[in-house]
Formats: structure tokens, C-alpha cells, sequence
């Protein structure tokens, strides 16, 4: 693992967009897995201010979301599929039809899920972005998941809910299931960013990168993959 530690959360959204950038220009046809949370938001922005400086265009990007909530419809506020389109799809040219995302229409999640492992297991992620959860999950690849997971739906843990409901009125609110591509999917990716900020994160980026690799912490899977980039603040790194 190459590790970059930053002094805030603006620089490090400051070098995971650098690497992005870069690949866009190299690759205009880049494949992109994208992540939510507010962690790469700041990684978002940075990409629209390029695009809108003609530095790059994702005409031909592709891209693949990691995750998605099952329980609430695209509509809602807090989707991933809004989320995505207010931090990034709005602001550029990606074609809609090049920015999948996991569906979660509870009719017909089966084969959805099936069709999105299809298309995953025919293409290849160039970069996967990622955040972690306070107990080491990527995606919603919870502690305990098995790392042969493709994409399926999951339960979510009671910290994770309390996680997210900042975004939310009411726990109740807050969704309990969601659809995330598996720790498989994922280490399948030519490259994988990583970005945490917070004392809040502190602890699982320590076990990510320094305990041994465990289903009880997710994001330790990715001590196998050849080429993952994870990219700190300084409160994040403070237990390393
Ligand atoms: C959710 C998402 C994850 C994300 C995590 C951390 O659980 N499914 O992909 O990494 O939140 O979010 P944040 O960046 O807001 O801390």
C-alpha cells in the first residue's frame, strides 16, 4: 500500500483528484468505481473544476457505484443515485446511460443484481474510489462479509446506521439494508484510492494497515491488492 498523508481533508482530496486527473487524460475511456459518503466529496469538486477548465471530459467515462440503499426510492434526497448526480453527474458530460450505479427496486433486485455482476465481470474498474466506515467497512461490505462477495444485498449494522443518520430526520428513517459490490468486486479493480480524514476513522485505517487481514475488519482485504493508494489526514493517521 502507498500511503500519503496530508495536512487536512482539502489536501487530501488535493492528491486523490491529481491521480484521477491524470488517468482521465491518459484514458479518456476510463472505467471509475465511485464511492459516496462526504469523504469524497471534496474529490468531486475538484473533478467538476477541471472539467469546467477543459482539462478533462468524461464523454467517455464509464463508471460503477459501489453501493446503494434498498428501502428508499432514487427520488429520495439521500439516495446514492442523488447523491451522485447532485456531487458530480449534474456538473459534467458522463452520459447517463455510462453511470451505472446498483438499483434498488426491491421487484427486481435479483436480477438486477445478477445483470450489474455481469457487466462488472465483463469490464475492468481502472480506478476504484473508496472511503471507510468507523468499523472498517468499504462499500457496505460490512465486518464478517465474506471476501468472495460479487455484488449483493446486505444488513446494515446498527453502527453503521447510526453512522448515517446524520442525513436522516429519524433512525427509523434510516434505510436497513443496502446493495454493495462484494470485497471481490472491489480487489478486482487495476487501482484502488482510498481516502479517510477524521480521528473518527483513525482506528480502522490502524487495523487496515497494520492488523492482520480479517473478514471482522473489510477494509484489511485490501493489504492483497498490488496497487492501493490511501490517501490521509493527519487525524486519520494519528494512530499509524
Ligand atoms: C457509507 C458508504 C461508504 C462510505 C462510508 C463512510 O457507509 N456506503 O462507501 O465509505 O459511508 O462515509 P463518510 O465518508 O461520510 O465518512
Amino acid at each position: 500500500m502507498q500511503l500519503i498523508i496530508c495536512e487536512d481533508s482539502q489536501e487530501a482530496s488535493l492528491k486523490a483528484s491529481e491521480i484521477v486527473i491524470q488517468q482521465l487524460q491518459n484514458n479518456p475511456k476510463t472505467v471509475l468505481g465511485l464511492a459516496t459518503g462526504s469523504t469524497p466529496i471534496g474529490l468531486y469538486k475538484n473533478l467538476i473544476d477541471a472539467f469546467k477548465k477543459g482539462k478533462i471530459s468524461f464523454k467517455d467515462v464509464v463508471s460503477y457505484n459501489l453501493d446503494e440503499y434498498l428501502g428508499i426510492d432514487r427520488n429520495h434526497k439521500e439516495s446514492y443515485y442523488q447523491f451522485m448526480h447532485t456531487h458530480l453527474f449534474n456538473h459534467i458530460d458522463i452520459k447517463e446511460e455510462n453511470a451505472h450505479l446498483p438499483s434498488n427496486n426491491l421487484a427486481t433486485i435479483e436480477q438486477d443484481i445478477k445483470a450489474y455482476n455481469d457487466a462488472l465481470s465483463k469490464t475492468k474498474i481502472d480506478i476504484q474510489i473508496l472511503g471507510i466506515g468507523g468499523n472498517g467497512h468499504i462499500g457496505f461490505n460490512e465486518p464478517g462479509t465474506l471476501f468472495e462477495n460479487e455484488t449483493f444485498a446486505v444488513d446494515l449494522t446498527e453502527q453503521t446506521r447510526l453512522d448515517n443518520l446524520r442525513f436522516f430526520n429519524h433512525i427509523d428513517e434510516v434505510p436497513k439494508r443496502a446493495v454493495t459490490m462484494g470485497v471481490k468486486t472491489i480487489l478486482r479493480s487495476k487501482k484502488i484510492i482510498l481516502i479517510a480524514t477524521g480521528k473518527n476513522k483513525a482506528d480502522a485505517i490502524q487495523k487496515m494497515i497494520k492488523g492482520p487481514v480479517t473478514t471482522a475488519l473489510p477494509a484489511s482485504a485490501l493489504q492483497k491488492h498490488p496497487d492501493v493508494v490511501v490517501i490521509l489526514d493527519k487525524a486519520a493517521a494519528s494512530l499509524l
